[in-house]
């Protein structure tokens, strides 16, 4: 077992009793709902307490790790070590009993990802992957789609909660719609990346995520074979998260780039 894969069986560990603790909490209900950046972007008494659970799990295991989480902000620690934790990924969807919300959790190492894991809460499906040690849902170990075609690519993507990067999302994605198979906007960037990594969507985009949206997700995704990047290439990041696999990457990236730079 590498140092990689030790802290990736870490993260699997913690991230399935944080998914058990939302699923028990929300069959008891949604619990206390409070607004965020705006009257959109919704925290709930479950992403505190599956953030809770996770960064003392992290703690107890590795107390001199650094720890960005979601609700919590920055915990300081002396090691390389940074982990970057989104405790209910979807709250949206958690909200509405809709599914589709996951725990993610990835380890960086001097900055760079090594370990992830995204777990959908309600399912209970599991996606991790270690760098250079593939993407894997469960045991089965993950290729993404293999489309060509961009003309018949099914692309995920999502929007952010400020009204103004909404309005930017929405001219892109009007002027990409005429050339793919359709889009899809299922509510969870971190579970949408597990999803392209698996195939079961040919690519994903978002602009605007923080990094705790996508890198776990991110991960898997480049682990799985597809190429991850922001608009200006290597690494993803706020500006956007691009992942596609190498045949449609050219082509989605041209598009995006175009039409990204004509919204703003
Ligand atoms: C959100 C989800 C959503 C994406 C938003 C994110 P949250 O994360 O990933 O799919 O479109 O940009 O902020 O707030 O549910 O953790």
């Amino acid at each position: 077992r590498t140092f990689a894969w030790e802290l990736c069986d870490l993260a699997v560990a913690a991230a399935r009793e944080a998914a058990d603790l939302v699923r028990a909490q929300r069959a008891g209900g949604i619990g206390h709902v409070a607004t965020k950046s705006t009257d959109t972007d919704v925290v709930t008494s479950a992403d505190r307490a599956a953030e809770r659970l996770i960064t003392d799990r992290l703690r107890h295991a590795r107390p001199a790790d650094r720890i960005l989480g979601e609700e919590s902000g920055t915990h300081a620690g002396r090691s390389p070590v940074n982990w970057l934790v989104d405790p209910i990924d979807g709250t949206v969807n958690y909200v509405y009993g809709l599914g589709h919300y996951g725990v993610s959790i990835a380890a960086q190492v001097n900055g760079v990802t090594v370990a992830g894991v995204v777990r959908d809460i309600d399912s209970g499906a599991q996606w991790h992957a270690v760098r250079g040690g593939g993407a894997w849902r469960d045991d089965r170990r993950l290729t993404g789609s293999a489309v060509t075609d961009l003309g018949v690519a099914l692309v995920a993507t999502g929007f952010g909660y400020q009204p103004q990067r909404r309005a930017r999302q929405g001219a892109v994605v009007a002027g990409l719609l005429p050339h793919i198979r359709d889009i899809r906007r299922f509510g969870s960037a971190a579970l949408d990346l597990c999803l392209a990594a698996e195939g079961l969507v040919d690519a994903f985009y978002e602009s605007g995520l923080n990094t705790w949206d996508f890198a776990a997700g991110g991960l898997i995704a480049e682990e799985a074979g597809l190429r991850v990047t922001g608009l200006a290439g290597a690494p993803a990041g706020a500006d956007m998260v691009l992942a596609a696999p190498p045949a449609l990457y050219g082509p989605l990236h041209e598009r995006l780039a175009a039409l990204d730079a004509a919204a703003g």
